[in-house]
């Protein structure tokens, strides 16, 4: 019995020692708060793991289409798109190809490629797409030229000369 209610009196000091810890860390937090350069660097890296974001206007559309685009996109895709992409419109692991380039504007095709991770925490239209498809698509490390030069492939996939 006695060893019990020992046990017992140390869980309980533990407990309120710890609690106690907790809440003046948390006050002595927020008296720091004011000079405490920590906080500000956390969204700065997390932009950085995130690549940059391709907008609206980075991206303009030729015609003809460049034919050395059109063949580094092609090789691109046989090497790291194929696994999961038809170009069809039936699904494999992700979405067929077929009509992608009028489904969707350019530098929200470029982000999927080569931010992945941001478009799927922040964009709706990829988030649907992987509550259909339940597979994230991993990050395949491609370059802002590569996934322009992708593009150029998907355009040539969708009958643009
Ligand atoms: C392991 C499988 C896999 C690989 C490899 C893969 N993807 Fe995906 N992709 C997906 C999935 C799954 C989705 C749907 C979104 C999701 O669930 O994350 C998707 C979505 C997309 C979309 C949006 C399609 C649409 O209909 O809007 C594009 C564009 C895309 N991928 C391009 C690529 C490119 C380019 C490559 C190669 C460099 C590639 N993917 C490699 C699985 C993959």
């Amino acid at each position: 019995m006695k060893r019990i209610s020992l046990v017992f009196s140390i869980t309980i000091i533990i407990v309120l020692f710890s609690t106690s810890l907790l809440i003046s860390s948390c006050g002595g937090n927020e008296e720091k708060k004011d000079n405490s350069p920590v906080i500000e660097t956390q969204p700065k890296e997390q932009a950085e793991s995130h690549g940059t974001e391709v907008k609206p206007g980075d991206v303009t559309l030729t015609t003809p289409l460049n034919a050395e685009w059109v063949n580094a996109g092609k090789g691109i895709y046989e090497l790291k798109c194929q696994s999961c992409h038809k170009l069809t419109d039936e699904r494999l692991v992700g979405p067929g190809w077929k009509g992608v380039t009028q489904k969707r504007e350019p530098h929200w095709i470029m982000n999927m490629i080569t931010n992945v991770d941001m478009m799927l925490e922040t964009d709706p239209e990829a988030q649907k797409l992987l509550e259909q498809c339940l597979v994230r698509m991993p990050n395949q490390n491609i370059s802002k030229d590569e996934s322009r030069q992708i593009i150029e492939f998907m355009r040539s996939n969708d009958g643009v000369k």
